[in-house]
Order: structure tokens, then C-alpha cells, then sequence
């Protein structure tokens, strides 16, 4: 009975790949040796009192550690992104912006890039954005919560410039709320 539910825990964690289990023997994979942070470069996505609890780390080569994860309409998603990198925040800043739907990522960071007085967060764009972090320095954290929104697929991308080109984004998808 318990074999398929490693099946239902590996869409979320496809960076992570899949032990199954708590051996740790897998956990250094995708994330390198010398991104900093001195842990595991793993994503998570949890369910803990009724709250979708997100965990995702960007890091020196410009990678998020989680590219796709889903949650249910409707539900508290609480985000936590983290900066596990070294380098500084003016040549390697992170963040964690979600777009609303159909809005086009490249054209969005396009416009971002030009806003770093506001952490590349265009002021006359904010209505594309869903939810966004603040603009990270390294071992920096923050955490942000929002309701999910109706159901499809939400593209997010770390805004600050070329890191969505070199592919520092992901997609985030809202399931139908299935009333439980
Ligand atoms: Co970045």
C-alpha cells in the first residue's frame, strides 16, 4: 500500500530526486558543492495545520532548487526563499516573484531590469504580480504568504537581470480546491 505514495511526493520534489525515504544518502543532488548555505539543496512543499508550507532555495549558479510545485485553490501557501549563495547581492540577488496568469515572464523581467531602485520590481507592473519575496543577499531569508489563487498555471521567476534567461524560474500550479 505504501509504494504509491512516493509517486504523489516526487511531482514536488523533482529536483530533489526521489530516496523515498529519510536515508539521506541522495540529498546532495542538484545542488552542488560550494553553492553555500551548508545544507542540502532541496525543495519542499508541505501541508502542516491547514497551511501549504513552501520551501525553496536559490543559490550561486543561479538555480532554484524547486521548478514546479502545486497547491490547492483557495489554500494559505506560506513561501519561504532562501539565499543559500556567497557571492554579493549586487551581482547575485535573488527573489521569488509569482505572476499572475498569461503574464509573459520574459517581457515582465524585460521591464524588472530596469527598475533596481525597486528591487526589480516595476512599479507600474505590480498588478502582474501575485506574490513576490524581497530582493536577497546571500544567507538572507524571507518568508511571504498569500492565498492561492483560482486554479492554472502561474509562472514565477527570480527578477533580477538574466537570472530568468538562465533559467531561475518555475512554474507554480493551483489545483481545483477538492473540498476536503
Ligand atoms: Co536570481
Amino acid at each position: 500500500m505504501k509504494k504509491s505514495i512516493p509517486g504523489v511526493v516526487c511531482v514536488f520534489l523533482l529536483f530533489a530526486g526521489c530516496s523515498g525515504g529519510d536515508s539521506g544518502s541522495g540529498a546532495e543532488r542538484g545542488g552542488g558543492s560550494g553553492s553555500g548555505g551548508g545544507s542540502s539543496f532541496v525543495g519542499s512543499v508541505e501541508t502542516e495545520n491547514g497551511v501549504t508550507v513552501v520551501e525553496m532555495a536559490g543559490n550561486d549558479r543561479m538555480k532554484f532548487n524547486l521548478t514546479e510545485f502545486a497547491v490547492q485553490s483557495g489554500a494559505t501557501v506560506r513561501l519561504t526563499f532562501e539565499n543559500v549563495g556567497r557571492m554579493p547581492k549586487s551581482s547575485m540577488g535573488h527573489n521569488v516573484v509569482i505572476l499572475e496568469q498569461e503574464v509573459d515572464a520574459l517581457g515582465f523581467v524585460t521591464d524588472a531590469a530596469k527598475a533596481k531602485e525597486n528591487d526589480f520590481i516595476p512599479p507600474d507592473r505590480t498588478g502582474d504580480v501575485l506574490a513576490h519575496t524581497k530582493l536577497l543577499g546571500p544567507g538572507e531569508s524571507d518568508t511571504i504568504e498569500f492565498t492561492a489563487p483560482p486554479p492554472g498555471e502561474y509562472e514565477f521567476v527570480c527578477s533580477f537581470p538574466g537570472h530568468t534567461q538562465a533559467g531561475m524560474r518555475g512554474v507554480m500550479t493551483v489545483e481545483p480546491d477538492d473540498g476536503s
